[in-house]
């Protein structure tokens, strides 16, 4: 079981006796997911006519990544009579990376590059507790609950579709090394502070894999370790614990080689805390043993060709250096930069107004308009968003860290769920609502420090 690399590389002739420029096997790669309706059962079928139709060489579709294809008016020329006859089945047409030579244009013809298309349906089953894994929830992936969450997240490197090819490049490692044999722990641990995506990027992470490498392996499953319960409900024997989930989880590898098994441990400072740091008591000694039998169960599962552990952390500085040492990757992930706060609060906002809790007449500008417009448009909404966020970054954020991608997500909602009173809601009242808010939660926090002040208190 390898994966595959299905790239193109010959000239091959055209119709008219000339030649049509095929890419050779270096050049650029589009990669294009389809997600296709549950009820239709032939997926593979109609995965080899999408793949024939969009790389065929006389499909010259221009695509940009991001682009919906279904939505464009150009679907049917770029699909061609599978247009017709599965415009109802395939749900969704997207154009999600382009890997290769950089080009003046980000807009590609489909016979210049090599297409990678991936087709997938979504599992509907309900959160299941894992019966063999009473402390984790365990999902089959690519799952419905995690659709979409992927692109919302807001980086402003290109940190997404990085995890995505370091992901890959583990599992590929792996599987080229053949069994027992890997020298890197097939473990990511993400670290950063509260807040900033750690854990849906894990989630996001795990769906995307699916998708990507469903010809590798013909089932996905997540596993999400509740790792706050590990301590608490089964204390005193959370070492027995972690040591039982590892054992079922290796089983569940062993048994079948083509399931791939992603395991999360969110939070993972509650059982990998740092041994030198642990005091003496009976809960330190409980969880000095968990973070043991951790320790242990990651060496067992070196050898296993088909799993990989995300692990997120908020307090990276107290995990323990064995624990961190078996890291295969150690990611940082930071709080978002005002081109991405911008992105993610016009993000919400715009949700807003496409489910119509907010009326807008023309949708909200992009970070570069707005930017651009400032001076221009001061009464603009672009503007007022801008306005909005230089008033979060100048108050306590910078305190914390940083704007959390969290706190700028709920915001929009958390405003108007505060101050409207059964009027209409436009976008300037809802600007003001927001800004109103945000000096609302300011002076609280100034009040907050004063007290504690008074009281003595150091003000962390
Ligand atoms: N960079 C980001 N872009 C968009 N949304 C974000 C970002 N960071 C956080 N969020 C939002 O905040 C919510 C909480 O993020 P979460 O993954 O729980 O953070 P963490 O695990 O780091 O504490 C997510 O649902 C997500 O919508
Ligand atoms: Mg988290």
């Amino acid at each position: 079981m390898v994966i595959e690399e299905e790239l193109k590389g010959e000239e091959s002739p055209d119709g008219d006796g000339g030649f049509v420029v095929v890419p050779s096997p270096f050049t650029s790669t589009i990669f294009i997911e389809a997600r296709i309706s549950k009820d239709w059962s032939d997926i593979w079928e109609l995965q080899q006519a999408l793949q024939a139709r969009l790389s065929s060489p006389d499909n010259g579709s221009a695509v940009e990544v991001g682009d919906e294809i279904m939505a464009s008016p150009d679907a049917s020329i770029t699909l061609g009579q599978l247009f017709e006859t599965y415009k109802d089945i395939i749900q969704s047409l997207k154009v999600v990376e382009y890997v290769g030579i950089e080009t003046a244009s980000t807009c590609y013809a489909l016979n210049t590059v090599t297409v990678k298309l991936q087709a997938y349906q979504l599992y509907e089953t309900e959160r299941e507790e894992d019966s063999a894994i009473p402390q984790a929830e365990s999902s089959l992936m690519p799952h419905v609950r995690f659709d979409g969450q992927w692109d919302e997240l807001v980086f402003e490197s290109d940190l997404k579709a990085e995890l995505i090819w370091m992901m890959t490049n583990i599992l590929r490692f792996s599987q080229r090394s053949g069994v027992g044999s890997r020298d890197i722990n097939p473990l990511i641990l993400l670290y950063g502070l509260p807040g900033t995506g750690k854990t849906t990027l894990c989630q996001g992470l795990a769906q995307k894999i699916s998708i990507r490498l469903n010809s590798t392996y013909k089932q996905t499953k997540l596993i999400q370790i509740k790792t706050a319960n590990l301590l608490s409900k089964y204390y005193s024997e959370s070492a027995k614990q972690v040591d039982n989930i590892f054992t079922i989880i290796t089983r569940m590898c062993q048994d079948d080689p083509e399931r791939f098994i992603c395991v999360l441990i969110d939070e993972v400072e509650s059982i990998a805390f740092s041994r030198e740091h642990s005091t003496y008591n009976g809960e330190a000694q409980d969880s000095l043993r968990a973070t043991n039998a951790l320790l242990t169960g990651l060496d067992r599962a070196k050898g296993l060709a088909n799993v990989i552990f995300l692990c997120t952390s908020n307090m990276v500085g107290s995990l323990d250096t064995a624990f961190l040492d078996r890291c295969g990757l150690r990611i940082a992930v930071h709080p978002p930069s005002n081109a991405s706060q911008y992105i993610i609060l016009r993000g919400r906002i715009q949700k807003l107004v496409d489910q119509g809790h907010i009326t807008s007449e023309k949708s909200l500008p992009r970070y570069n308009e707005a930017y651009i417009g400032y001076r221009a448009d001061r009464d603009g909404p672009g503007a007022k968003i801008l306005a909005i966020l230089e008033l979060i970054n100048s108050g306590n954020a910078q305190s914390i860290g940083g704007i959390s991608g969290r706190s700028l997500t709920q915001l929009p909602e958390l405003a108007i769920l505060r101050y409207l009173r059964g009027e209409d809601c436009d976008i300037d009242r809802a600007l003001a609502f927001i800004k109103r808010f945000v000096l609302s939660q300011e002076s609280q926090t100034v009040e907050n420090r004063g007290h504690k002040r008074t009281h003595g208190q150091m003000d962390g």
